[in-house]
């Protein structure tokens, strides 16, 4: 277990930490009921394993749940429905749900736990890369609407989070390549040696190593990362700001695409150019967006915006980030180190820039 920084949950993180799963359960729940909610991806792989870790229960004590998900499914249907099976189980306050699985069903299940009851514990198990070091980490759940993504939620903190590398075996390597532009951002808004150490680790083929104590270094120093900057500002008022690096544009090449692009997909493409936007502006040299580009580049990412800048231009407007007509951007000043430290870390930029940048 390691203690990141002033987080109130206990964070576990090193290959077969699934198997901690009862034990973790056992020191914060003692007396809870457990239902254990996964994907159907995941469940089909781990959701034996996970079965018999509570095989000592008794069956009205335990359960799991393994549900169709995927992003078109993170709704308020999928939240009722969750809902409804739990009441009609007559599930009570004594009920610990884990989440198993990627953002998604993390996001979702989240979200059924902060309303159960007004609210009962959750132990996330994130089992994709982007869950690891992004989703599971800040307190953040929710579904999506038609009106946008994650436009309905709440701050509902797990009570555990338990991230085994080793379950990264079975992610889909698209995946794995999207989670790595999280990975990648954290290094550009927060740390330089480990943006050094990310890319040497590219090097040496990381995307498809199971060198697990290798993405266990990496994992850990991520999840310090954005712990450490959403601890510091648990409501989104500053600095958390700066997590969005990449993501102005990267979300309106999401919703451009009619969300067919992968989210950390979209985010590299975004990362690059909002450093190259940052330079343009003056804010940093342009060795920071070619060392962006280069790091992605290495973790198989697209770097190259392909779209169309007018659609894209549009959807940064509607980006729940925007306002009074500005669009403000978190850029770096150099890899580490965000602008506008000041000034809540959001730097306004005018739109003919940012078409200037798309087309360059
Ligand atoms: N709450 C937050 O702070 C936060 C932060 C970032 C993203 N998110 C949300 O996270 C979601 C994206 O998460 P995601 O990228 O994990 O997508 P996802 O949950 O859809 O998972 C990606 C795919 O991988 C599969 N999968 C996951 N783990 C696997 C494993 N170990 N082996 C085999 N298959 C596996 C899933 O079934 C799915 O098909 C979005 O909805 C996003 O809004 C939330
Ligand atoms: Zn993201």
């Amino acid at each position: 277990v390691v203690a990141v920084a002033d987080l109130p949950y206990p964070i576990t993180i090193e290959p077969g930490a699934l198997d901690t799963l009862p034990r973790v359960l056992g020191e914060i729940t003692p007396r809870n009921r457990i239902v254990v909610i996964t994907d159907e991806n995941v469940g089909s792989r781990y959701g034996h394993r996970v079965a018999g870790m509570f095989d000592t229960l008794p069956s009205g004590q335990r359960r799991v749940l393994s549900v169709p998900f995927d992003e078109s499914r993170k709704t308020r249907e999928m939240w009722s429905m969750l809902t409804d099976e739990l009441l009609s189980q007559e599930y009570g306050r004594d009920t610990t749900l884990v989440a198993l699985g990627g953002g998604v069903v993390g996001d979702v299940v989240g979200f059924v736990a902060a309303t159960y009851m007004r609210g009962i514990p959750c132990v996330q198990v994130p089992t994709s890369l982007l869950a690891m070091v992004d989703a599971s980490i800040g307190g953040k759940t929710g579904v999506d609407t038609p009106a946008g993504k994650n436009l309905v939620g709440a701050f509902h903190p797990p009570v555990a989070v338990i991230i085994d590398p080793a379950l990264l075996s079975t992610l889909p390597k698209q995946h794995v390549r999207a989670g790595l532009a999280e990975v990648i951002k954290h290094g550009v808004v927060a740390d330089a040696g480990y943006f050094a150490l990310v890319s040497e680790r590219l090097r040496s083929a990381l995307v498809d190593s199971p060198d697990w104590e290798g993405w266990t270094l990496i994992i850990r120093r991520s999840v310090e990362i954005k712990s450490g900057i959403v601890s510091q500002d648990e409501r989104e008022s500053g600095l958390r700001k700066v997590l969005n690096f990449g993501h102005t544009i990267g979300h309106a090449i999401e919703a451009a695409s009619e969300y067919s692009v992968l989210h950390g997909v979209a985010v590299a493409v975004g990362m690059v150019i909002e450093a190259r936007i940052a330079h343009r502006v003056g804010l940093c040299d342009a060795s920071v967006p070619d060392a962006i580009e280069r790091v992605c580049a290495g973790a198989g990412l697209e770097t190259r915006f392909r779209g169309d800048v007018d659609q894209v231009l549009r959807f940064t407007h509607r980006d729940k980030k925007a306002r009074g007509g500005h669009v403000e951007y978190a850029l770096p000043v150099r890899i580490g180190e965000m602008a506008g430290a000041d000034r809540g870390y959001g730097i306004p930029v005018a739109d003919d820039i940012v078409h200037e940048v798309l087309t360059a």
